[in-house]
């Protein structure tokens, strides 16, 4: 712990995205390196930082890393299903949140009912296990026993804008949408900054352990992707099965899976507060699946403003891009 800087900036801005569910956000930062730093409620520092960071990890694990909102859950059941020999049965009676724990979930979301760290570090092996946590706050075994770790990144425009609407209907946010993107590119938004997130993997892409993905390239062709991860995780299926799979992971299945679509827990965890899933002009947690929605969504400002967020001299230094499609 002693190796963070917790402090609460004090900024508008960010006391605007705290909702009922996610509260009190503080900025964690690197005592040694302040330019690294991401916005999380107190909770995870005092419940779940220490002990993510000493986690016992296995060589045999699979991880899902992203930032929130670029296509996790959909990559979850794609690798679940691959790592499984294509096990339909077990992924029709079992959720995916359990086949495929959030690790920090129950540090981030006030009043989660369980221990999830717990959940995870007992998960019958191979474990497989999804974060939206940056580099520095994973595991420091994750960077020695080199597990697979599966990162996949989605244009800022469209990420913002699945950001927002998440925050909208399910976090009860009452904010404007200008309000919300503003705080993602002044890097004050829960799980900020994005750029930084997805260039410490970018840094690291062709190690052999990683396996580095793009939303828009699932969507363009999905075949493709997925034929990567089976490469990337050592199995082999035939041509009929993959067609299979991806009409298993395409948009409209997922959306109608109860198992994958998140809507049953989303109901019941909203109730608890006394508060209703606002499925309000048809949304649902699998929402559009579109690239570029933004081009319709957006107003001009602040298309301009993520344009600059995705056009940051970091970035280029890196040679790293994001793709808008
Ligand atoms: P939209 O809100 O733009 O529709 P995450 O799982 O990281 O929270 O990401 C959610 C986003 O992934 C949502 O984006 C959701 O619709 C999209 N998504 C989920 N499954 C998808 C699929 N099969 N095809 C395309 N997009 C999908």
């Amino acid at each position: 712990m002693d190796l963070l800087v917790i402090e609460k900036p004090d900024d508008e801005i960010l006391k605007k995205v705290e909702t009922f569910c996610i509260e009190d956000l503080v900025k964690m930062s690197l005592k040694d390196d302040p330019s690294k730093f991401c916005i999380m409620p107190q909770k995870f520092v005092d419940q779940d930082r220490e002990r993510i960071k000493n986690m016992e990890i296995f060589e045999d694990d699979v991880w899902v890393v992203t930032y929130p909102k670029c296509g996790t859950t959909w990559t979850q059941e794609m690798i679940w299903m691959l790592n499984n020999n294509l096990d339909y049965e077990t992924a029709s009676k079992i959720v995916l949140e359990q086949r495929y724990p959030f690790l920090e979930v129950s540090s981030i979301l006030k009043g989660y009912p369980t221990d999830k760290v717990e959940i995870c570090k007992n998960l019958t092996r191979p474990r497989h296990i999804k974060s939206h946590l940056p580099y520095f706050l994973l595991p420091d075994q994750l960077w020695t026993v080199k597990p697979k770790i599966i990162y996949v990144v989605r244009n800022p425009k469209d990420t913002a804008l699945s950001w927002y609407y998440h925050h909208k209907h399910l976090h009860d946010y009452t904010g404007t949408k200008e309000e919300l993107i503003a705080a993602f590119v002044k890097d004050l938004m829960f799980y900020s900054p994005m750029n930084d997130h997805v260039l410490d993997f970018w840094k690291i892409r062709n190690a052999p352990n990683i396996l580095f993905l793009y939303y828009e390239d699932m969507k363009r062709n999905l075949d493709q992707e997925v034929k990567k991860a089976m490469k990337f995780l050592n199995k082999n299926y035939s041509q009929d099965e993959i067609d299979k799979l991806c009409i298993h992971l395409s948009f409209n299945s997922i959306r109608n899976n109860p198992n994958v679509n998140k809507d049953n827990a989303i109901v019941k965890y909203m109730e608890f507060f006394g508060k209703k899933y606002d499925q309000s002009n048809g949304f649902s947690f699998i929402r559009k699946g579109k690239v570029g929605s933004y081009k319709k969504e957006l107003a001009a400002e602040q298309n301009l403003m993520l344009e600059k967020y995705a056009d940051c001299s970091r970035l280029k230094d890196s040679e790293f891009e994001y793709k808008f499609g």
